[in-house]
């Protein structure tokens, strides 16, 4: 359905959890408290069935950690089999994907967004206060070795990770790596905004999918390289997207904290129909003092 804008509303993500087994600075803060209450695998699947009778046709799940929810890939399964869902793909940290990756595969995964910001163990440690590089660049394999169509999605930090050595993973394997602009939601507020695509080989740039990356073709590499650049280059215009949170609450845009709380309410169709027709026209991230959502990514769903 299209929003007061014109834009086409297709795609829903869907968080399952705020819970997380990496502490990532930007995302996620030090005091968190998990929610006790959050929807069921039974109450996601109702809200997804009623958004779909609206044209929301792509579901991603993420969180927190999709794969810390016991039993997502029945999930994806069922939400696989929504009459008028025709992608349901998942975003995870890649930390338990090795363990799972077979079952999201028989569940008919689309794709896998993996979170992975640097190849560095010390500095991969730095970063998201675990030692886990290597479970996660198991799970990669593993999906890898599945065909499960597999994107890499890295946030620089400036004087952090900006050698950007994820691109790495392009080189020799058909695996798109994404280089995402920090946005300053939550704790993401701290940290100073970069992105640096001049010191890439560029060789082609070109449009691919119905998405927010704008993708380059590297020489001497299989996989692509992609920018999303919600600050510097917002792609608002474009926006196709509504946001579920582990509770129940329905948002229209990253930035702001209105939308509506579907837990409590009966006509879920209804309520759905009216997220998307007063979803803003844009985000106001270069105005930090007009944002008014105050949750953290992990809570909203990154
Ligand atoms: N800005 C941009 N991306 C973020 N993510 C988490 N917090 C932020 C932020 N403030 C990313 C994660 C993951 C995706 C789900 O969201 O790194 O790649």
């Amino acid at each position: 359905m299209k929003d007061s804008y014109g834009r086409n509303i297709n795609y829903m993500r869907v968080s399952v959890t705020d819970r997380c087994d990496l502490k990532c600075s930007y995302c996620i803060s030090e005091d968190r408290k998990f929610k006790e209450d959050i929807l069921s695998f039974d109450e996601i699947i109702n809200i997804c069935r009623e958004a779909a009778k609206l044209g929301i046709s792509k579901i991603k799940i993420t969180g927190g950690e999709p794969l810390l929810r016991e039993d997502v890939s029945c999930l994806i399964k069922e939400l696989r089999s929504v009459e008028g869902i025709e992608s349901v793909t998942l975003t995870t940290n890649g930390v338990l994907l090795e363990k799972y990756a077979e079952d999201i595969y028989n569940a008919g995964t689309d794709s896998v967004n993996i979170s992975l910001d640097c190849l560095d163990r010390d500095i991969y440690k730095k970063i998201t206060g675990c030692d886990c590089l290597e479970k996660v660049l198991g799970g990669i394999d593993a999906a890898y070795d599945l065909n499960i169509p597999i994107k890499i999605n890295t946030v620089l930090l400036k004087g952090i990770n900006d050698s950007m050595d994820t691109m790495l993973l392009a080189k020799n394997r058909n695996i798109d790596v994404r280089f995402i602009e920090l946005m300053p939601i939550g704790e993401g507020k701290k940290f100073e905004p970069m992105l640096n695509n001049k010191s890439l080989m560029i060789k082609r740039q070109y449009k691919r999918g119905n998405g927010p990356a704008v993708y380059y073709s590297l020489e001497g590499y299989k996989g692509s390289i992609g920018f999303i650049s919600p600050l510097s280059s917002k792609f608002c215009a474009k926006c196709n997207r509504i946001r579920l949170t582990p509770e129940g609450f329905l948002k229209g845009c990253l930035c702001y904290d209105e939308g509506i709380d579907l837990k409590s309410t009966k006509d879920i169709g209804a309520a759905i129909e009216k997220v998307i027709k007063s979803k803003p026209k844009e985000h106001c991230f270069e105005n930090t003092e007009m944002i008014t959502e105050k949750k953290d990514m992990n809570e909203i769903g990154g």
